[in-house]
C-alpha cells in the first residue's frame, strides 16, 4: 500500500449511501494487467470502518425488510436499468483491471442486468406453504403450519477477480430483494469495476446503508469481516485454500462456497471429435482459462487421442493471442505470479515426459496457449487447477479408467462427456462425481438460472438464481392453533 496523496483516479468506498476516503489514509494500487500501469487506487480501509458499515447495514436491514417484495424489486430493476445505461463505461473498466475482452466484458455487464431482472421475478413467484396438523398420525386438525423464508440479516459477499461484476451482483441480488443487507468486499484486483457497479446501485437510489462496499485486500480485512459477529451470511466464490480458511473462522454462519476446479472433457471414443474439440478449445482458452468452468484436462479414449489432439492443434494455432483491447481469446494473466505459477506446470509436465504439441511460449504474463499430450498421473497439471491456457491430454482405455482418474480429483465442480451414445453419456454422468456434468458442451455455469454446485474441493452449497434465494432466507414457522 502505498500512503501518497490521492490522485483523481483514487476511488472511494461506500458507507451508509456516502462515498468516502479511508481515516487509514492508505490507498492500493490497481495495475493493469496488460498495460502494465496504474489504473487507479482503491482504499485500504481500516477495521473500524468495517465495524462502522457493519453497525449501518444491520440499521438499514431492519426497515428494508419491512418492506414489500415489490417496492424492493423497483429498486433492484432501477439497478438493472443503470448498469446496462452505463454498460460501455463499466466494461471498459472491467477490462483494463482484469484484462478481459471488451466483448467478454460487455457481456458480463448485460448478463449481470438480466441476472438481477431474473432473480426479481424468481424471488416475486416464491411463496411459503401452510400445513394442516392432521397430515401427521394423531395430529390435530386445529393446528396450521404456516412456513415463509424470512431474510438472514446482513450477507457478507466476496467474490473473486475474474468477474469482478457478474459474481458480485450473483450475491447481491438474491440478498437484497430477499430483505438483507449487504457488505460487498470486491476482490483487490476487481475493485474498481466493483466499485462502478456499487455506482449504478447508487443511482437506483437504494436506501442508505442497504449496501455496502469495503475495499481493502483479504489478508489484512479478510479475517475480520468473516470473524465479525455482525455477519448473518457469507457467499463466497473464490479459490479452494481461501475457501477452507474463511469455513474454518466462520464457524456456526451460514456459509455458500463456490470454489476452485478441474473439469475434465471426457472424449469417448464413438465422440463426433470436430463438435467436442470446438467445445474443448473454447471452455479451455476463453479467458485464458481464467474460470472455474474451464476445461483444465482432456481424458481422451487412446483410439481416437491422435486424431483429436491434431484437430485441437489446429484450432490453437489460429486462436488469437495479445491485448484484450483486440478482442482477443488468450490475453495475458491477471499477474505475473499467476503466469509463473501456469509455466511452473508447463515446466514440471514436459521434464516428466509430456508431449509439447504446441505453445509453451511467454511474454511477461502472456502465455501462450499451450497443449501437452500424453500427460500421465505423475505430473502436476494432471491435478492442480492451472487458472492458465494450458490443457493436458491424458490418454485413457476405458469409460471405467476415465471415470477413476475424474474422480481422483480433489476438485468436483464440472465436468464434459463426448459422445454420440446417449445412454454411456448418462452411465458416465452417473458416476461422476460433480456437481454438473454437461453432455456433449463445454462446462460452464450459465445460463444463471441453473444450480450451480461445487462438491469436494470445489464448494459447498449452491449457487443459481433460485438456490441463491433459498441460501440467503431461512424458513419460518408460525403456527396458528384454532379453537377446536
Ligand atoms: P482468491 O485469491 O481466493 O480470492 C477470492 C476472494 O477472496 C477475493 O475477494 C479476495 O480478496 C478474498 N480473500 C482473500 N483472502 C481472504 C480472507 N482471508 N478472508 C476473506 N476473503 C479473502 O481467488 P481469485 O484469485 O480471486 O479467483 C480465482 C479462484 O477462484 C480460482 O480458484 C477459481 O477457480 C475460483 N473461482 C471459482 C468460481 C466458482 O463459482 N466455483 C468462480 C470464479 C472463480 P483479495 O483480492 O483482496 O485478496
Ligand atoms: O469462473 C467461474 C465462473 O463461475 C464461470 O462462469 O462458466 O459463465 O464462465 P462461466
Amino acid at each position: 500500500m502505498s500512503t501518497n496523496v490521492l490522485p483523481l483516479t483514487a476511488y472511494n468506498f461506500y458507507l451508509n449511501g456516502e462515498w468516502r476516503k479511508s481515516k487509514s489514509g492508505k490507498t492500493i494500487n490497481i495495475t493493469s494487467p496488460y498495460l502494465n500501469e496504474v489504473i487507479g487506487k482503491v482504499q485500504g480501509i481500516t477495521t473500524e470502518e468495517v465495524d462502522e458499515a457493519i453497525y449501518y447495514a444491520h440499521e438499514a436491514q431492519k426497515i428494508w425488510a419491512e418492506t414489500s417484495l415489490q417496492e424492493r424489486a423497483k429498486f433492484l430493476y432501477k439497478w438493472a436499468d443503470q448498469l446496462v445505461n452505463m454498460q460501455d463505461e463499466i466494461a471498459e473498466i472491467i477490462m483494463k483491471e482484469v484484462g478481459k475482452s471488451i466483448k467478454d466484458a460487455k457481456n458480463e455487464v448485460v448478463r449481470t442486468a438480466d441476472l438481477i431482472r431474473y432473480t426479481v421475478d424468481e424471488a416475486l413467484h416464491m411463496h411459503g406453504e401452510s400445513m394442516r396438523g392432521d397430515s401427521f398420525p394423531g395430529g390435530s386438525k386445529s393446528k396450521v403450519a404456516i412456513i415463509e423464508r424470512v431474510p438472514l440479516g446482513v450477507v457478507l459477499a466476496i467474490p473473486p477477480f475474474n468477474y469482478p461484476v457478474n459474481l458480485a451482483a450473483a450475491k447481491l441480488a438474491p440478498a437484497l430483494i430477499s430483505g438483507n443487507a449487504v457488505i460487498f468486499k470486491p476482490a483487490t484486483q476487481g475493485a474498481i469495476s466493483g466499485i462502478k457497479m456499487i455506482e449504478a446501485l447508487h443511482k437506483a437510489d437504494f436506501p442508505a446503508g442497504i449496501v455496502n462496499i469495503v475495499t481493502g485486500r483479504g489478508s489484512d480485512i479478510g479475517d475480520y469481516l468473516v470473524e465479525h459477529a455482525g455477519i448473518n451470511m457469507i457467499s463466497f466464490t473464490g479459490g479452494t485454500n481461501t475457501g477452507i480458511r474463511l469455513a474454518k473462522k466462520a464457524a456456526m454462519i451460514p456459509l455458500v462456497l463456490e470454489l476452485g476446479g478441474k473439469d475434465p472433457g471426457i472424449v469417448r471414443e464413438d465422440a463426433d471429435l470436430h463438435e467436442a474439440s470446438k467445445h474443448i478449445i473454447s471452455g479451455a482458452f476463453s479467458y485464458s482459462g481464467q474460470r472455474c468452468t474451464a476445461i483444465k484436462r482432456v481424458l481422451v479414449h487412446e483410439r481416437v487421442a491422435d486424431e483429436l489432439v491434431a484437430i485441437l492443434k489446429k484450432k490453437i494455432e489460429k486462436l488469437p493471442v495479445g491485448s484484450p483491447e483486440e478482442g482477443n481469446t488468450v490475453v495475458p494473466l491477471i499477474d505475473n505470479r499467476s503466469a509463473d505459477f501456469v509455466q511452473g506446470l508447463i515446466d514440471d509436465a514436459i521434464e516428466k515426459g509430456a508431449t509439447l504439441v504446441i505453445g509453451n511460449k511467454r511474454d511477461h504474463n502472456l502465455i501462450y496457449p499451450t497443449l501437452l499430450d500424453h500427460v500421465t498421473e505423475d505430473m502436476v497439471v494432471a491435478w492442480e487447477e492451472p487458472f492458465g491456457p494450458v490443457l493436458p491430454v491424458i490418454r485413457v482405455s476405458s469409460d471405467e479408467e476415465a471415470i477413476a482418474i475424474a474422480n481422483q480429483s480433489e476438485f468436483g465442480l464440472q465436468a464434459s462427456v463426448f459422445t454420440k451414445d446417449i445412454n454411456k453419456a448418462f452411465t458416465i454422468a452417473n458416476k461422476i462425481e460433480t456437481g454438473s456434468v454437461q453432455i456433449n458442451g463445454r462446462t460452464e455455469r450459465g445460463p444463471d438460472h441453473f444450480p450451480f454446485i461445487g462438491v469436494k474441493g470445489s464448494g459447498m452449497g449452491a449457487q443459481g438464481i433460485r438456490k441463491s434465494l433459498e441460501s440467503m432466507t431461512r424458513e419460518k414457522v408460525t403456527v396458528l392453533n384454532l379453537a377446536e
